[in-house]
């Protein structure tokens, strides 16, 4: 199965933001990912409710809101109202996972945990379940902050040990793996050979010509295993 591509907004010209979200969507992008940062969690602030919700007019595709803030239980019912459609939170921030799962989906979202390169994937034992209250995982291979970083030595590795714990544990089609940091037309089919479904990609289209081969050739990385 092709994987799915998710364009992340924060590499784009944010001055036109409107016409990034209208380009990407005709250049075939399946998901836009939000990156919404709060300054405390990450170094870095970027947008928040009115912005997604001055968004969700111009496009139909769905909103994956990724929430690098540290009291992500606070509002989402915001996110909600705004027109988000998935939303992830960090492993790092919630001391009450399975309430705050529960409390997205809930709203009619789909809920995710996203994790850290250096957080031990231990720490999903609890939500890797039959049954899990989580519909997908969103695996960092940056450390989240800012567009355009680094891939952190590791990841392809990691992506496979996620995709052996999600096999084994909870069974392959019902908690999907979406992978953020660092994804590129040279290295997205080494990501989906690993075990990437939903691919997030910033830099990766945003630095390159001409976005709809870059996203045909992303969509084109090669099936799943
Ligand atoms: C990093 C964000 C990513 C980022 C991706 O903190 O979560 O979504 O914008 O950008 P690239 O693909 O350039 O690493
Ligand atoms: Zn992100």
């Amino acid at each position: 199965m092709q994987p799915l591509v998710a364009p992340s907004l924060l590499a784009f010209d944010l001055g036109r933001m409107a016409d990034e979200v209208r380009a990407l969507e005709a250049a075939g992008a399946d998901v836009l990912h939000l990156d919404v940062m709060d300054g405390h969690f990450v170094p870095n602030l970027t947008f928040g409710f009115p912005v997604i919700e001055a968004l969700r007019k111009v496009t139909t595709l769905p909103f994956d809101a990724h929430l690098m803030v540290s009291n992500p239980d606070d509002h989402l019912d915001e996110y909600a109202r705004v027109g988000c459609n998935w939303i992830s939170v960090h492993v790092e921030t919630c001391s009450h996972l399975h309430r705050t799962l529960g409390r997205i989906r809930e709203l009619g979202m789909k809920a995710g945990v996203a994790i850290n390169p250096g957080t031990s994937l231990a720490s999903l034992d609890a939500i890797l379940t039959p049954g899990s209250p989580a519909d997908f995982i969103l695996l960092m291979t940056v450390n989240p902050g800012f567009a355009g970083q680094k891939f952190v030595a590791g990841g392809m590795e990691r992506i496979a040990k996620l995709r052996a714990l999600v096999d084994e544990r909870v069974g392959r089609g019902n908690i999907r793996i979406e992978v953020d940091g660092s994804l590129k037309t040279e290295n997205a089919a080494d990501a989906v050979r690993a075990g990437a479904e939903i691919l997030v990609v910033g830099s990766g289209i945003a630095a390159t010509k001409d976005w709809k081969t870059t996203i045909a050739a992303l969509k084109g990385s090669g099936s799943r295993r």
